[in-house]
């Protein structure tokens, strides 16, 4: 699948390196040209402007801060009928407090501001280093999506299952509501609660 990831740090460089080992083409796109062809070399992406990576892909990573969405988003070009996901935890600078919640989320936002898009919220409870297969061990870990578009949340679904986790339907746009505050509760339980980033939520069938 042709995909694109705007942002080249932790996020961006661990998916772009996990999708093209998968056997992925993504194109690489960020604010820094020479952070983007680093991470591209270092990858196996290919470094492409926003507007031309975004025209190539099927799929469209926001791997930014939530407050530099909007105006990556306005500057992407022509989003219609692609597949927009979002990766954000939007929390406070000291990562203790989400910044938007309760009656709407960082999703939904997202969605505002590029109503064209399919967006899917995605990889929120998921940290970078465990994007790596090989961080995984034998453990299958759980990607939570929520979308309105169930088409949308079936090519994620592929491309999610392709790089070795479980794709999980965690239903409409509007359980971003939940979904980010157990991104939360994982940096809680990761960086202040002492368990490391090697941590992930799953949910449990018995
Ligand atoms: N790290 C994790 O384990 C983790 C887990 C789940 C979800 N997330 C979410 O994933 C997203 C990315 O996190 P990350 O850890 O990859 O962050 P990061 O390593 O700090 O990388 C952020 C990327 O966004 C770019 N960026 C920052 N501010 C920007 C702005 N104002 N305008 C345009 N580009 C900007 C950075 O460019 P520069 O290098 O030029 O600053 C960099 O490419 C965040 O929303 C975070 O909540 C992170």
């Amino acid at each position: 699948m042709n995909v694109a990831i705007i942002g080249h740090g932790n996020m961006g460089s661990g998916l772009a390196g996990a999708l093209v080992s998968a056997g992925h083409h993504v194109w690489l796109a960020g604010r820094d040209q020479e952070k983007v062809a680093a991470v591209a070399a270092t990858t196996g992406a290919t470094a492409n402007s926003l507007v031309d990576a975004v025209q190539q892909a099927e799929v469209v990573f926001l791997a930014l801060p939530f407050a530099a969405m909007a105006e990556a988003l306005a500057a992407a070009g022509d989003l219609a009928g692609r597949v927009v996901v979002d990766i954000c935890n939007p929390v406070s600078a000291d990562f203790k407090q989400l910044v938007i919640g309760h009656t709407t989320s960082a999703g939904e936002q997202v969605q505002r501001w590029a109503p064209a898009a399919r967006v899917v919220k995605a990889f929120n409870t998921i940290f970078a280093p465990l994007l790596a297969p090989a961080a995984r061990a034998d453990k299958t870990l759980q990607v939570f999506m929520a979308s309105d578009d169930s088409a949308a949340k079936a090519v994620l679904a592929s491309l999610v299952q392709s790089i070795g986790f479980e794709a999980v339907d965690a239903g409409g746009l509007e359980n971003c509501r939940l979904l980010e505050p157990v991104g939360l509760m994982n940096i809680q339980f990761g960086y202040f609660l002492g368990q490391g980033p090697a941590v992930a939520p799953g949910w449990v069938k018995v």
